[in-house]
């Protein structure tokens, strides 16, 4: 019992900050970027635009390719770790803004890894007679939780939303899913502030150590931690995830991996021996869209004719939590 993706789509404000532009907020230059990140320019909502209506367009997008319509849809996951509202969740809005009357819905926060949650999850629900068809939406305005005072940070990030169908199928779904909790604080934002009341003692926050004094809502990251995790644990999903479907990774046709920084992806490609040409690659133009990433990338490459029926395909995300989470499937 697997799981077959038969509609992908994709959405990206229309407005491009380049390294240049980062130059006039920040003390640092297109070199630096490029050099440490592999990034040269990100797309970000500079209006009134939500996270639920660019996965709405992603998700119209991904239905219009399936060739089916919001009513065939039995469940909507939405990904993000920036939601517009913490409820209604995002696939609420979304479901209502693609006219769905009645799906399961259901947010997962996951961070950067929320996709490869999503197709984890979808398929354990699509092996119940009850699920047809799965929608993912990962949509995610990183721009909201930049601290565009810090420029370890600012740079990194990009807005967008990327959309899956899924439907059952008989082709194989093998998934390594595993976190380091004890990582937290490495890469956090705050959620709403407990509010005052008559009972309340101060309570215990894990997030603390290391950060006495934190933007809200703001996204803090010890970029040098992060790195060492992402480039222990996100080959190390590939390789666990292979090993489940009986295949060593230099017979992946595509690695479609969360898009943090090149030289990650680089290191990954080495440990693995795998070629990097076998790594779908777009952060030089979108920067990191946290758990938009993956499905942008599937839906671009699927476009640009990269895909065919039959290959052999690795979806793999990392970050906040932290996280890791691997899927081997056939496209
Ligand atoms: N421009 C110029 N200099 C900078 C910039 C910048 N934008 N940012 C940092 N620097 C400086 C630092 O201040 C430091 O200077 P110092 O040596 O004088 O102190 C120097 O560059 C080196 O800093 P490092 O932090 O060691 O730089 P590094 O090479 O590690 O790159 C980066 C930083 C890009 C953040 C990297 O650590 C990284 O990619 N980490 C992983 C991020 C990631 O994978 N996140 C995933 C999840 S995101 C999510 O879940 C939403």
């Amino acid at each position: 019992m697997g799981i077959r993706i038969i509609g992908t789509g994709y959405y990206v404000p229309p407005f491009i900050a380049t390294n240049e532009d980062f130059t006039k907020i920040v003390d640092t230059s297109d070199e630096w970027i490029v050099t440490r990140t592999g990034i040269k320019q990100r797309h970000i909502v500079t209006d009134d635009t939500f996270v639920w209506q660019m996965g709405a367009k992603a998700a119209e997008m991904a239905l219009a390719d399936a060739g089916l319509s919001a009513d065939d849809i039995d469940l909507v996951i939405g990904t993000t770790c920036t939601p517009d509202y913490l409820t209604p969740s995002l696939a609420c809005l979304v479901a209502n803004g693609i006219g769905a009357k009645k799906p399961a819905c259901v947010e997962l926060n996951s961070a950067c890894a929320g996709f490869v949650y999503a197709l984890d999850m979808a398929k354990r629900y699509l092996s119940d007679p009850e699920y047809q068809n799965v929608l993912i939406v990962s949509s995610e305005m990183l721009s909201k939780m930049t601290d565009y005072s810090d420029r370890s940070t600012c740079v990194l990030f990009g807005d967008g939303a990327g959309a899956a169908v899924l439907t059952k199928s008989d082709a194989p779904f093998f998934s390594e899913l595993g976190s380091d909790p004890t990582g937290g604080h490495s890469l956090f934002a705050r959620g709403v502030a407990p509010g005052m009341n008559p009972f309340r003692n101060a309570p215990f926050d894990p997030m603390a150590d290391g950060f006495a004094e934190t933007a809200p809502h703001k996204l803090h990251q010890d970029g040098r931690e992060v790195y060492k995790f992402a480039t222990r644990a996100m080959p190390g999903a590939v390789e666990a995830a292979c090993r489940k479907a009986g295949i060593a990774p230099q017979e992946l046709d595509w690695i479609f991996s969360h898009q943090a920084n090149r030289r990650i992806l680089e290191t990954a490609a080495k440990n693995l021996k795998v070629s990097l040409d076998r790594f779908y690659i777009n952060i030089e133009e979108y920067g990191n869209m946290s758990s938009a990433c993956i499905p942008v990338c599937l839906a671009q490459a699927q476009r640009a004719g990269r895909l065919e029926r039959g290959q052999k395909l690795c979806a793999v995300g990392f970050g906040g939590g932290l996280v890791y989470a691997a899927a081997v499937f056939e496209w």
